[in-house]
């Protein structure tokens, strides 16, 4: 059988660039070289692509069977380079086009969720020209509804980037302007005290799966970049210790809020526990770190399936997706 041709795209226009390289090192190292010939496709960070493969117009072949994006946040896994892939008429792995920019928008994604039924903390948008006009109401606002502290996000970012725990009034300012200097929109959340962070793998098309799920330690007072990416003292224990209750809310709360944003192939569905041990959802993401390390496939690896089955699985997917999609009507005739 011939091999498969594997594009992987990585690096990117992205604050999450670096976690890209990462994460691509890593896949690239795992696929199985028997059965795929592997078509490395790197963006550096101002956009640039080292070899400009792809192509928009789809009679324009560029000789892969598939791709692979393995790129976080922005113009990655917000549906921008989905769009490219979907125009080229190529398949590839994650999340189609819509279900990658709902997930990335942290407004959208809980939207969506709440109309799932998927219990949130309560949260309040912002736009930047709301609060560059009426900063004081927007304060009062937030002091009423949520109270202190408030987790100040941008609405389209990861990896904890421009995001702050604020306690006091003094502090939210400077918080909003940081979210503000990444996003024209920030989610301002209630903080929760005394919460566990929990997250499960989630891995599938139309019938999708929910792995075991694992709990983070962070080694600062939230999970920030710092405790995410550079310091070695976050833990992660799997199985995350819960009730097997609790077990199987995390694992049907990670498939309804694949579903709710209509995901393909795969999402790492991130939770809090509070102290009274009720679930409540934090997000979705799309396009979850990668290395080997990482939650996501480790939490596979915990529930049955090694890293290299689990790139296995997920062309499989990507292939079933568009195979699915070519399969519909394109015209009215
Ligand atoms: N409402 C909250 N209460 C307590 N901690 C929070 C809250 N929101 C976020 N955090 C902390 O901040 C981290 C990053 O926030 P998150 O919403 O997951 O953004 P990102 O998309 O950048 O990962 C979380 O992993 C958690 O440690
Ligand atoms: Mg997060």
């Amino acid at each position: 059988m011939p091999k498969l041709k594997v594009g992987i795209i990585y690096g990117g226009r992205s604050g999450e660039h670096e976690v890209s390289l990462l994460s691509a090192e890593s896949v690239i190292k795992a696929l199985d070289k028997e059965k795929y010939e592997i078509i490395p496709i790197k963006i550096d960070k101002d956009g640039r692509w080292a070899d400009q493969i792809i192509q928009p117009d789809p009679t324009r072949s560029s000789g892969l069977d598939v791709v692979f994006p393995v790129l976080h946040g922005p113009y990655g896994e917000d549906g921008t380079m989905q769009g490219l892939l979907e125009l080229a008429n190529l398949p590839y792995v994650g999340a189609g086009v819509a279900a990658s920019a709902v997930s990335m928008d942290k407004t959208f994604m809980r939207n969506l969720f709440q109309q799932a039924g998927l219990p949130l903390l309560p949260w309040e948008v912002v736009f930047g020209y709301e609060w560059r006009s009426a900063a004081e109401q927007v304060v009062r606002r937030l002091e009423d509804s949520l109270g202190y502290p408030m987790f100040v996000k941008p609405a389209n970012l990861g990896s904890s980037v421009g995001v702050s725990k604020v306690k006091s009034r003094q502090e939210l300012a400077p918080a909003m302007e940081l979210a503000l200097s990444y996003d024209r929109k920030v989610v301002v959340e209630q903080g929760l005290e005394g919460g566990r962070e929990v997250e499960c793998s989630v891995l599938g098309h139309n019938h999708p799966q929910a792995s075991i799920p694992g709990e983070i330690i962070p080694a600062n007072e939230f999970y920030d970049y710092e405790a995410k990416y550079i310091s070695e003292d976050s833990e992660l224990i799997i199985p995350a210790p819960l009730t097997e209750q609790q077990t199987k809310t995390v694992q049907d709360y990670a498939v309804r809020a694949f579903q709710a944003v209509d995901c393909s192939g795969l999402a790492r569905v991130d939770f809090f526990v509070d102290r009274e041990g009720k679930v409540l959802i934090n997000e979705i993401n799309t396009i979850p770190g990668f290395t080997k390390i990482s939650m996501y496939p480790k939490l596979w690896e915990h529930t049955g399936l090694s890293y290299s089955a689990l790139l296995d699985r997920l062309i499989e997917i990507a292939l079933e997706r568009h195979r699915e999609r070519q399969a519909l009507r394109t015209s009215y005739y």
